[in-house]
């Protein structure tokens, strides 16, 4: 991979969908124009989620024009703006969300052009790597944790608390003053949640949970779910009525709802998808992402760090469900 020109960019691509061994190399490309009203941005790392293994692999169906640059989460420095940006933020550190999302340049690359409103600036203090892990999952778990309303004072319960969104929603609760209850599945996960900031971790393996979490509360308000087939009845076991749980995973087969229960309860049921969320809802999430990460209340979760070089073992690692997360750090 020697002889890069002044117009090219190492990256991750694929042409079609399949396994990431088959697909996926480290190759040049043209490196992207900034267009108006974006920002490109040169790359120091990208951060892998589930949504981008997914896509790579067609389980998740998108058009491939060409070539695609995967992953939709980085971070880096804005080095060039397009016509309507201010000029301003060239040198800005920023971390990047949705980059691949209906476009070819994802982060898995040296640089990346995005909307500007998708490149949000990252104070001094924050390291690149943990602004690379922000993007999809603290997005995703501020609106899940804190769209329904404040949950300050309240008791919270977050299904898979060491996740990559389940622990920033654990941190972002703790951070609005909440009670705040999670589960895992084994004591690595319990430790990496109470460090994140949990009052109460309980293995939702384990025969007993539903009593384990109802000794601890009956009265929960508000419940961030990923897998609501399984956890329903966990959820409904310790929900107050008027509590709301939040979806965001469909991972397994889809449940039947037991509306008569749900109604008995009195407990709403939301779902939620990043990709769709109305403009202002994102932005809203964002700036309690930015909100959070000012006041010191985002740190960064275990990591595992690929080169470019090894993009097929960074997927692979992706897709066995690692402990942390997975980046890839850019050359
Ligand atoms: N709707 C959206 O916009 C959106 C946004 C982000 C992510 N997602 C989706 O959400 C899912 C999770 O994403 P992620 O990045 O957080 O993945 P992740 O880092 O792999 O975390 C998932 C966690 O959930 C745990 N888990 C699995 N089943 C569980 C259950 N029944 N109860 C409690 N915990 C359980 C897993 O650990 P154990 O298996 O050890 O329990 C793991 O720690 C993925 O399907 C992803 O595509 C959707």
């Amino acid at each position: 991979m020697s002889g890069q020109k002044s117009n090219e960019m190492l990256a991750a691509v694929y042409d079609k969908p399949g396994d990431a061994s088959t697909v996926l190399s480290a190759r040049y490309v043209k490196r992207p124009e900034v267009g108006a009203g974006q920002v490109r941005v040169r790359l120091a790392f990208s951060g892998i989620n589930p949504t981008d293994v997914k896509i790579r692999s067609g389980r998740t169906p998108r058009p491939i024009a060409d070539f695609q640059v995967p992953h939709m989460d980085g971070s880096g420095t804005i080095d060039a703006v397009g016509p309507g940006v201010e000029m301003t933020r060239i040198g800005q550190r920023v971390w990047v969300l949705l980059a691949a999302h209906e476009s070819r340049w994802g982060t898995a690359a040296q640089w990346t052009v995005v909307n500007q409103d998708r490149a949000i600036e990252l104070p001094d203090e924050v390291s690149f790597e943990l602004g690379a892990t922000l993007g999809v999952p603290a997005v995703t778990a501020a609106n899940c944790l804190l769209g329904d309303g404040p949950i300050t004072g309240k008791d919270v319960l977050i299904a898979g608390g060491a996740g990559a969104v389940g622990r920033c929603a654990v941190e972002l609760a703790h951070w609005q003053g909440a009670r705040v209850a999670a589960s895992v599945s084994g004591e690595v996960k319990a430790e990496i949640t109470r460090q994140a900031g949990a009052d109460f971790v309980v293995n939702y393996r384990e025969a007993s949970a539903k009593e384990q979490l109802q000794a601890w509360s009956t009265k929960v308000a508000h419940i961030v779910e990923l897998d609501l087939g399984t956890n329903l009845d966990l959820d409904l076991a310790v929900a107050a009525p008027g509590a709301s749980i939040v979806t965001y995973a469909a991972d397994r087969e889809d449940p039947i709802i037991p509306i008569r229960r749900l109604m008995a309860a009195g407990v709403s049921l939301r779902f939620m998808l990043l990709y769709t969320l109305p403009a202002p809802v994102l932005a809203a999430a964002i700036d309690i992402v930015s909100a959070a990460l000012a006041a010191n209340a985002l740190q960064l979760p275990p990591v595992q760090v690929f080169t470019l070089a090894d993009i097929v073992g960074a997927h692979q690692v992706q897709e066995a469900g690692p402990t942390g997360r997975v980046l890839v750090e850019l050359p």
